[in-house]
């Protein structure tokens, strides 16, 4: 199968599938930052703006810019009515539309690995944030497992329709994440994992909520429909989960922080 490029085009299915994992990870992440209030931020890759809703409810931020390059993402995330304080722009990672030194603090959630080049995201993020300024992600351990659908992508491989890749798929792990804060400058960087669970009413709710995820919707579009079948209960097996029992998913995810000097 050839690795498409994974598209997020739909903010309401993205926030059932994913906007609740990284809120829950978000929570752990924030309280860990520690971020004082009346700060200027910019949310890179802010998507639905699952992420950057939490910065407004629990940070006091002065300002947030959140930047994606998906319009219906941004459509979404305008529709949350967080005030004046957040403006949603259409933007890249690879160019921050900021001048250098103009916020306080660069955030990207489940973002590095969607960067086309991290060590150019990280740069960027380090230049438009002040000196003394903090420059901090977090995101899931794609290469270990940590993927909230993991055991979905594990039936994929099993059956032979490898899920679509992300760009960066390295950036997820722990030891790459702290050579890209270490390679960009940043000084007193601190790492750790967030490990989170989520409950799903059923395995059908699971499954409904887990095939709206893009990298899984791009293989099984292009898989026979008859694979489908076979493809869900080997997810069930592999998550052990009865019929009708509610389903307890695991995720992890990494995080770093770091300040420009
Ligand atoms: C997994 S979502 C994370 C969204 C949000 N930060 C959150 O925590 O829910 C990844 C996001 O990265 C965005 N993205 C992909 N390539 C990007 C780039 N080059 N620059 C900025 N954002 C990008 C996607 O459009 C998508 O909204």
């Amino acid at each position: 199968m050839t690795n498409q490029p994974v598209r997020f085009s739909d903010g309401a299915g993205y926030e059932q599938m994913m906007g609740i994992w990284s809120r829950s990870v978000g929570e752990i992440f924030l309280d860990w930052v520690r971020p004082a209030a009346g700060k200027l931020w910019i949310d890179v890759g802010c998507g639905s703006g699952a992420f950057s809703q939490l910065i407004a409810e629990r940070c006091a931020p002065a300002s947030i810019l959140g930047i994606d390059p998906s319009e219906s993402q941004l459509d979404f995330a305008r529709t949350r009515g967080l005030g004046e304080i957040i403006r949603f722009e259409v933007g890249d990672a690879m160019a921050l539309p900021l001048d250098d030194h103009s916020v306080d603090i660069s955030v990207a959630a489940l973002v590095v690995h969607f960067m086309p080049d991290p060590t150019k995201g990280i740069a960027e993020m380090k230049r438009v944030t002040s000196p003394g300024g903090t420059v901090a992600a977090y995101g899931w351990d794609l290469l270990n497992g940590g993927f909230p659908y993991e055991p979905l992508h594990q039936a994929m491989r099993e059956l032979g329709l490898p899920p679509s890749e992300p760009p960066s798929p390295q950036a997820g792990d722990a030891a790459e994440l702290m050579r890209l804060w270490t390679e960009a400058g940043l000084t007193r960087i601190d790492a750790r994992d967030i490990p989170v669970t989520r409950s799903f009413s059923n395995f059908e709710d699971y499954w409904t909520t887990a095939i709206k995820a893009p990298r899984i919707k791009i293989a099984l579009e292009a898989t026979a429909p008859d694979t489908v079948p076979n493809l869900k209960d080997r997810v069930r097996t592999n998550l052990g989960a009865d019929i009708d029992a509610s389903v307890t998913a695991t995720a992890r995810a990494n995080a770093i922080c770091g300040n420009v000097a």
